[in-house]
């Protein structure tokens, strides 16, 4: 098929490159020039294992193209994918700008019957008025051409994007419409090994619920978790233990119960804040949803809350070692990263910090914590430790989990270990002598 996606964020470019990888021919779009330059010339805005690789292949192979005319484009593709921002609007909500920008796009310039997908997380009903925009301008240009406005929401998780958009657990699709969920099916069959059973299918404004609803699920998972944790310490129990207790009943399972420094991320923090907001609108106020949100901005000052109690409200002439600042593992994304939080607590207190992580450092340095003084970023995790006051881990890198502690021990000034994420065995770290911190035991 010949597919149009518009605008080249995450979403966009995984689904157009693994598109491309399927056989289609892939056109992704964006306003952006020099981003479509740097893309020609394969070079990649994001980090994210194996992309890079395939974007260059298929470039190479003619299946994708990178261009910044809509129009042009519009006149050979059989499906057009808008997959641009929707951030958080001042009020919490998601901003549709962008996107209803793009419809009115379309209504200007399509010619003949076309599939309009919405693959941003966009709130229910955002379809209906992607519908009414081109609608709009298709009756200014008094044309009458046939489209569908279909809703497949994305579901990849950053760092797996590639496997997850190869290799989905399902691929919900909205349609009001017979034959565009038969073109939808017959786009996503490869990617679904065996059979098609998959591919959900359903109304438009449930698909869009559905988006939200998954998020909100996982991000209560996560929040309950931190809360259970917060408990754990205050009574004596270990959140670790606890952890594996519950998760082996298969009706709760171990995924996404994880305590830690709270979720960050360009999904779990918006699309809480969305849903409640579109529940609000409605005159519903969500009691559950909510909470998850405030335990999540509590749950960012845990770790801080632990050093002030550790070193006193002045921390005036203290270092700390921090690793990892990315929201959490093999992406160099620090969107809503509790690494922002905390390190911006510790330097308000007068705190210096040494910091370390394998892909986040220039994102930090020149975008989250460019105001932030008192910041050295360092090339490795070792370089961060001499002088330091203590070590606080804040992503779960891998090669943060086994590190030489013997030269942790040597190079901090006090062995004493801050751990966000309850990566170490507690038994090794009463071997190596560390005070060890970590969320849900005291
Ligand atoms: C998420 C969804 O998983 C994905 O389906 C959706 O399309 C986009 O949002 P992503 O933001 O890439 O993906 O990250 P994810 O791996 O889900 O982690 C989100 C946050 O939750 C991270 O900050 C992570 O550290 C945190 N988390 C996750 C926990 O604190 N505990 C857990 O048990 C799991």
């Amino acid at each position: 098929m010949n597919l149009t996606i518009i605008g080249t964020g995450y979403v966009g470019l995984v689904s157009g490159t693994c598109f491309a990888e399927m056989g289609n021919t892939v056109t992704c779009i964006d306003v952006d020039e020099k981003k479509i330059d740097n893309l020609k010339n394969g070079i990649i805005p994001i980090y994210e294992p194996g992309l890079e690789p395939m974007v260059k292949r298929n470039v190479a192979n003619k299946t994708l193209h990178f261009s910044t005319q809509l129009s042009k484009n519009l006149e050979k593709c059989d499906i057009a994918f808008i997959a641009v921002g929707t951030p958080m609007g001042e009020d919490g909500s998601a901003d549709l700008k962008y996107v209803l920008q793009v419809a009115k796009e379309i209504g200007q310039h399509m010619q003949h019957s076309l599939i309009v997908v919405d693959k941003s997380t966009v709130p229910v009903g955002t379809a209906d008025k992607v519908r009414e925009t081109i609608k709009q301008q298709l009756d200014e240009r008094k044309l009458d051409i046939d489209f569908h406005v279909v809703s497949n929401p994305e579901f990849l998780k950053e760092g797996d994007a590639i496997s997850d958009f190869m290799k989905p657990d399902r691929v919900v699709v909205g349609a009001d419409d017979e034959a565009a969920t038969r073109k939808m099916r017959n786009l996503y069959s490869p990617f679904f090994r065996s059979s098609t059973d998959r591919l959900i299918t359903m109304d438009v404004r449930s698909a869009e619920m559905t988006k939200y609803v998954a998020n909100a699920m996982l991000a209560t998972k996560i929040s309950f978790m931190n809360e259970i944790a917060n408990i754990c310490e205050l009574v004596g129990a270990d959140v670790n233990k606890v952890r594996i207790g519950i998760g082996s009943d298969s009706r709760i399972g171990y995924s996404f119960i994880y305590p830690g420094s709270g979720y960050g991320g360009s999904c779990f923090p918006k699309d809480v804040k969305a849903l409640k907001k579109t529940a609000q609108e409605h005159g519903y106020a969500a009691r559950i949803i909510g909470s998850v949100e405030d335990v999540n901005n509590d749950q960012k000052f845990v770790i801080a809350n632990k050093v002030v109690s550790r070193f006193g409200e002045d921390l005036k002439g203290k270092t700390f070692a921090v690793w990892g600042l990315a929201f959490k593992p093999q992406t160099d994304d620090m969107r809503e990263a509790p690494a922002i939080y905390i390190i911006k607590d510790l330097v308000e207190r007068g705190a210096s910090i040494k910091a370390y992580d394998p892909k986040a450092m220039d994102e930090a340095k020149h975008f989250y914590l460019k105001d932030v003084p008192n910041v050295t970023y360092c090339n490795s995790k070792y370089e961060t430790l001499n002088g330091s006051d203590a070590m606080i881990l804040l992503t779960e890198w891998k090669e943060f989990r086994s590190p030489d502690f013997e030269e942790l021990k040597q190079q901090l000034n006090q062995p004493i270990i801050f751990d966000g994420r309850n990566q170490y065995n507690d038994e090794i770290m009463e071997e190596y002598g560390f005070e060890y911190f970590q969320i849900g035991k005291k």
